[in-house]
């Protein structure tokens, strides 16, 4: 039977981490998966979470199951962190990582809907298609980048076009792959066109705190709870936490029965896994409800914040000295981990080849890959594929 299996298209990110580990070369730069690196290249662990490791280590008597939603403790603190507080119609599950919520979103607005549309911003994380066609959900693209910016004219056009019951994704922060993300003023615009269209609109928030501060990245879903009637939030805590491979993330809905969407939501943990991850989940809590902790990991993760913007200054003026033109500068203006150089697919496969330098196909970098060194690194390998 099994021989009926057809092959998977592969994920484009995590085969490009796979041809990374396999190159020999030395001085090879990763610009590809998107995980945090330090100068030294490292992914450190938070000094909050050893911590709260020890703490949690020492404390925990049990391991017996939590509840099919997870601690409820994760999700007070993980809404709170989110919109600031705790609104009346708030459901909420812990999932395996951000992905584990983006599947449990979907698959909770497919039981509403079984016909919904998925509406994705063009481009988007190429893992939102692949679980909608997973999930024999419809995706429909709106338009999004446009040579560096938000297209906001064509992307308000195209979410107009969304049907009562469609589900319109849009990133809570740090567009992932390009960086570039709505004005502040347009996001009243945004919510508006998603009232209209009757549809409802569901957050990706992957990356709160890398990208104009803790706060700042959590407004733009805080408006959308304010303006809309029901609101869909799949946030992960493996970069911002640190935490990746404990699998550590939160779905939360708005609507108005909480306790219905609470039961369907805990249910469709009860049909996919039983109990959500607890450990990463627990070194959440206790980080974000104990004043110390939270404070000196508020602090590491600004200085991870500050660095990028720092890399993102450097290398727009690196690549502004060698390639000697401007087209690069909006590298300075984005935010989060990811911008997307607009190089060609030949050209990213050159720098991959001549330089080992490894980026996306779509020209997508991570920006933290970067060091003080291979900003110039970088610099010169664009200007010589160009
Ligand atoms: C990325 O976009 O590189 C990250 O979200 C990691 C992943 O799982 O793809």
């Amino acid at each position: 039977m099994l021989e009926k299996l057809r092959p998977q298209p592969e994920d484009k990110i995590i085969a490009l981490s796979g041809m990374f580990r396999a190159d020999e070369r030395p001085g090879k730069v990763d610009l590809g998966v998107g995980v945090y690196k330090d100068a030294e290249g490292r992914t450190p662990i938070f000094r909050a979470i050893k911590a709260a490791e020890g703490r949690v280590h020492r404390r925990q008597d049990t391991k017996a199951y939590t509840t099919l939603a997870g601690d409820p403790a994760f999700a007070d603190a993980m809404i709170r962190l989110i919109l600031g507080e705790r609104p009346g119609g708030a459901a909420a599950i812990a999932t395996p990582g951000g992905t584990g919520a983006v599947h449990a979103a979907l698959e909770l607005a497919r039981s509403a809907n079984p016909d919904l549309t998925l509406r994705l911003p063009a481009p988007t994380w190429p893992n939102h298609p692949a679980i909608a066609r997973h999930l024999g959900i419809k995706a429909r693209e709106y338009r999004y980048f446009d040579g560096g910016t938000v297209d906001m004219d064509g992307m308000l056009e195209d979410i107009a076009k969304a049907r009562p019951g469609d589900v319109v994704l849009l990133h809570g922060c740090c567009h992932n792959p390009t960086g570039a993300n709505p004005a502040r003023e347009d996001w009243p615009r945004i919510a508006r066109a998603v009232r209209r269209a009757g549809a409802t609109a569901m957050v990706d928030l992957a990356y709160q705190g890398f990208g104009d501060g803790l706060e700042e990245d959590a407004l733009f879903t805080r408006m959308l709870a304010a303006e809309l009637p029901e609101l869909l939030i799949a946030a992960s805590c493996s970069k911002n936490f640190g935490i990746y491979r404990e699998r550590t993330g939160v779905l939360i809905a708005l609507s108005g029965d909480p306790g219905l969407t609470q039961a369907n939501m805990a249910s469709l943990n009860r049909l996919n896994f039983s109990f959500p991850p607890d450990w990463g989940a627990r070194l959440v809590t206790e980080v974000l409800d104990d004043e110390a902790l939270r404070a000196d990991w508020q602090a590491e993760l600004e200085g991870m914040r500050e660095g990028m913007l720092g890399l993102r200054r450097a290398l727009a003026d690196a690549l502004r000295a060698r390639t000697n033109s401007d087209r690069f500068d909006f590298v300075a203006g984005h935010r989060g981990m990811f911008s997307r150089l607009g190089l060609t697919p030949e050209q990213v496969r050159r720098l991959r080849e001549e330089h080992a330098i490894y980026m996306i196909g779509d020209s997508r970098m991570n920006v933290a890959g970067l060091n003080a060194r291979t900003v110039d690194t970088l610099a010169e390998a664009v200007a010589k594929v160009l």
